[in-house]
């Protein structure tokens, strides 16, 4: 007897605020976050068969579990001016970036071809509910979630990537073959970073609901199997130590400004008579290093809240909108006791202690404790719901709202 089952959309749930960080999860196989982060994370590539049990609970009762978002709607997404997309074929290899007119997306039948969509927590909820589950890793690691769907044979060619990333199989199959090899040289002649001697080490098929992790530099390849294949990455940024002192330095060199007493000019009524007119004078040594000291400038902590400003900033493509008609102050307060206030999806918060930086700002400097507070509960929660709350006038809570940083749940 044949049965006939519609595929219905998997709903993934939002992950509780507090994480169970020493119990089993099926994510991880059966292992703990507090596991998986000793025993793998940025250290070993780990496969994990029925990651999400729904897909397998669903096919064993004879139906049919689908990625959250199906074929139709996902593609359309690469129509959009917002969407980071791009668009990879093999055989000859060739590469397109989005937005897409609906013409330049090969049908889902025809095959070698995949379409990436990046940031895709920013358009989708359930995407944004897939990321709330690996919460457990620095926010700051955190990069985006990408989707890629694809016709049969369609990928993006054997390679590495600098990321730490989940390969979560949402719909269809995918054949990943991996590799630890030593040599990550890429194919000059190539329009994408394809590796020049791939050398499968170990290969899997994954069904929907299997995940697999990999650590930087591991090579990969995943080749879709069935038309309409699609993989969903939560990939984790790392960013260069050259990077982090660069914007450290330029921003605390910008704090400066701040600092009127740094005015006053050089002096130097101790300065003897020289016969090495051409050196640095001792004395400005002398008073350089005690204005560093002083200021702490030879100290990690000066450096830090830039550091945190700037890896709160959103991505380059992140688009914010004033609300259409914005509440004035008093009516942003009445309404904060009502409803929920969350970060737009394209948002970044950082904490430094109990400094908050939300888009490469700051958030706490100057303001009332309330604020303060509620900066500090967004930050850790991403979200805020407060009975009461009284703030001047100009808080950075109401600016950050006008700046559409900060939106009302509906
Ligand atoms: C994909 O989903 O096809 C590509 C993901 C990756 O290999 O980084
Ligand atoms: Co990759």
């Amino acid at each position: 007897m044949t049965s006939f089952y519609l595929s219905k959309p998997y709903e993934p749930p939002r992950a509780p605020s507090k994480l169970p960080l020493g119990e089993p999860w099926a994510l991880f196989g059966g292992i703990s976050p507090d596991q998986f982060m000793a025993r793998y994370w940025h250290k070993k590539p780990l496969l994990i068969r029925r990651a999400i049990p729904a897909f397998a609970l669903s096919a064993n009762k004879g139906g049919s579990l689908d990625s959250p978002i199906p074929t139709k709607e996902l593609l359309k997404f690469a129509l959009q001016d917002e969407v980071e997309a791009r668009l990879v074929k093999a055989n000859p290899w060739s590469f397109d970036s989005g937005p897409f007119s609906k013409r330049a997306i090969p049908s889902i039948n025809k095959p070698d071809w995949t379409l990436l969509l990046q940031g895709m927590e920013a358009h989708h909820p359930a995407a944004a509910n897939i990321l709330s589950w690996f919460r457990f890793i620095p926010d700051t690691r955190l990069d985006d979630l990408m989707i890629s769907i694809a016709g049969i044979g369609g990928g993006v060619g054997p390679h590495f990537d600098s990321y730490d990333v989940f390969l979560i199989q949402m719909s269809g199959r995918r054949q990943w073959k991996i590799s630890e090899q030593k040599d990550l040289s890429l194919n000059p002649n190539l329009p994408l970073k394809i590796l020049r001697n791939f050398k499968p080490e170990r290969e899997w098929t994954l069904e929907p609901g299997d995940m697999l992790y990999l650590p930087p530099h591991v090579a990969h390849d995943g080749i879709a199997l069935d038309a309409g294949c699609q993989t969903w990455s939560v990939g984790f940024r790392s960013p260069s130590f050259k990077e982090l002192l660069q914007e450290g330095l330029w921003r605390l060199a910008e704090s400066l400004e701040n600092i009127p007493a740094l005015e006053s000019k050089f002096a130097d009524p101790k300065q003897g008579a020289t016969h090495s007119a051409e050196q640095l004078p001792e004395e400005l040594i002398k008073q350089l290093d005690s204005k560093l000291k002083e200021l702490k400038l030879d100290k990690i902590d000066g450096f830090l809240p830039g550091i945190t400003a700037y890896l709160s900033e959103p991505k380059q493509q992140a688009l914010f909108d004033a609300p259409d008609t914005p509440l004035k102050p008093n009516a942003f307060l009445r309404k904060l006791g009502a409803s929920r206030l969350l970060p737009h999806p394209q948002t970044r918060i950082l904490s430094l202690g109990k400094q908050v930086y939300c888009n490469g700002e700051s958030m706490t400097q100057g303001q009332a404790p309330a604020i303060l507070s509620a900066w500090q509960t967004l930050s850790a929660h991403k979200e805020l719901r407060v009975g009461r709350l009284k703030q001047p006038d100009q808080s950075s809570l109401y600016e950050a709202y006008l700046a559409g940083w900060l939106v009302f749940e509906h």
